[in-house]
Formats: C-alpha cells, sequence, structure tokens
C-alpha cells in the first residue's frame, strides 16, 4: 500500500545562531567547556532554513542578541495556536531574557502577547496535535502552567510526564507528523503517560532510544517531509515505510547546547 501524504504550508519563526555558545549546562548535553564552532553551527542552520523555503514553507526572523547564546532555540519562546500567543517564563534564569526580544517580535507583527505566570517554555512542551495540546512536565513546564495554557486557548490540555533528563522538553521525545499521528520514545515518559499515549494514537511510530538520542523526535514534520536529523536513520527510515519523505538536516553543532531541528523553529499558527 503506497499512501500519498499532503503536506500543509507553515509559517515558522526562527532566529539565527550568531551569538550561539555553550556556557552554562541546564540539560545533560550541555557542557560548558565543549568548543563550539559558531560558523559551522550558523552554515548548519541556514541549510534548516534553505531547506524549509525549498519546500514551500515561510520563514521569518527574529533578530539575536548577544548574551542570549540559547536564543537560536525558537520554539522554546511561545506557542502559538489560532492567531493568539501564549509566551514563555523560562525555568533557567540565564534564558529569562530571551521573552523580552520574541514578544518584542510578536507585538511588532500585531499580535498580543500572554504572559504567563508559571514556568512554561513554549514549543519545547506543548505540542499542537491540530486538536488538542499534548504538554509535557517533568523538567520545565509546570502542571500550574499546563492549567494556564487551557485556560487561555480553550482547547484540551493533555499533561504527560517526562522522567528521563536527556529528554527535558516533550520535543525532544515526540513530535507531530500530521493531524492523525505522532512519533515518539515511549520510555522518554511516565508508564501512566505512556498509556495515555498509546491510547490516544495506536498507530504512532515509536522511536528506540537511539533515534531518541540523535535528536530524531525533534522533528519538523509538514504533513508530507520531515525535517529530521540524519543521524537517526532507523527512525528516517520506518518514516519512509509509512510514506513520510525525510529531510535530512543535520544541526550537530546546536545538539551540543541540547537543541536540534524543532528546537529551531517556532510555528505561527494564523
Ligand atoms: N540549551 C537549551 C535549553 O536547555 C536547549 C533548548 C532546546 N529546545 C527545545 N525546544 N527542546 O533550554
Amino acid at each position: 500500500m503506497s499512501l500519498t501524504r499532503v503536506r500543509r504550508p507553515r509559517r515558522f519563526l526562527v532566529c539565527e545562531p550568531r551569538h550561539f555558545a555553550v556556557r552554562y549546562a541546564i540539560n545533560p548535553w550541555m557542557h560548558p567547556d565543549t568548543p563550539v564552532d559558531v560558523d559551522l553551527a550558523q552554515e548548519q542552520w541556514r541549510s534548516l532554513i534553505h531547506a524549509y523555503r525549498a519546500h514551500g514553507h515561510t520563514v521569518e526572523s527574529v533578530e539575536p542578541a548577544p548574551d542570549l547564546p540559547d536564543m537560536v532555540f525558537a520554539a522554546n519562546s511561545a506557542v502559538v495556536v489560532g492567531g493568539r500567543v501564549f509566551g514563555s517564563l523560562f525555568h533557567a534564569p540565564e534564558r529569562r531574557p530571551e521573552s523580552v526580544h520574541y514578544d518584542t517580535w510578536f507585538k511588532t507583527a500585531g499580535y498580543e502577547v500572554y504572559r504567563p505566570e508559571s514556568v512554561c517554555e513554549g514549543e519545547g512542551d506543548l505540542v499542537w496535535t491540530g486538536r488538542y495540546l499534548l504538554a509535557g512536565t517533568g523538567f520545565r513546564t509546570t502542571r500550574e502552567a499546563h492549567r494556564e495554557v487551557q485556560e487561555f486557548f480553550g482547547r484540551p490540555v493533555i499533561s504527560l510526564t517526562l522522567v528521563d533528563p536527556h529528554f527535558y522538553h516533550l520535543d525532544t521525545a515526540l513530535f507531530v507528523l500530521d493531524d492523525d499521528n505522532v512519533a515518539y520514545y515511549p520510555e522518554a515518559f511516565s508508564p501512566g503517560s505512556r498509556e495515555v499515549l498509546a491510547g490516544l494514537f495506536p498507530d504512532a511510530v515509536l522511536a528506540t532510544r537511539e533515534d531518541a538520542l540523535a535528536f530524531g523526535l525533534n522533528s519538523v514534520s509538514d504533513g508530507r517531509h520531515v525535517f529530521i536529523a540524519p543521524q537517526a536513520e532507523a527512525l528516517a527510515a520506518r518514516l519512509g515505510e509509512h510514506g513520510y519523505l525525510p529531510v535530512p538536516v543535520d544541526l550537530s553543532e546546536l545538539h551540543k547546547a541540547g537543541g536540534g531541528i524543532k528546537c529551531c523553529t517556532q510555528e505561527i499558527r494564523s
């Protein structure tokens, strides 16, 4: 059986890694003594932007600020559904000032930005499925924030507990393929959350620990193409069997800060 998957054009917000560095450690991937090649990071990041545009997606960008080395991870700055922007309140004090820059971008673009009262890291932990939000907690975004998100959007929010520090954000352990399906790594979740996912997505594409450690689940799908780390070979092959077209984009330099493709990509849903 060969399935034709349908691509829906997206609008993405990104931030160039001009000031990228690993200066502090707020997840197990980060080692402040690791040298970072900023030119390589920029080159790899530009290949992601090129891939998005080549597949018909709109990409807009926020000006990077010096002294905010993680600002490249645009996904963490908000979650936008139906043109409504739920801003972020970062867990780490080092990242808190990023919000000013992203909020300003949204306001200039004509959006109002809701400021949360509880720690909430945008699309890092809040994943829109097309009908409801899957919400991660355990390391960053709090359950209290899940409640706030549900009040704000008036859409169901399903809380999922993350248990492995390598997968500290929901978007490192799960991504949405299309309106009906997701891919995820079950062991990143608590037993109860695993059951919830199995019930919601009986046909999900399951990833191995190796795929997940290769940032394979930090992917972006447009419904047809899946922008994915080339290191996640087994997962890419499995997605191919399910009728998706993997588009490999290597962001190995950014992996040093614990982020990949999805982390660099904020989706603006009008
Ligand atoms: N160094 C960043 C942090 O730990 C990486 C963020 C990755 N972003 C993501 N959406 N998972 O906050």
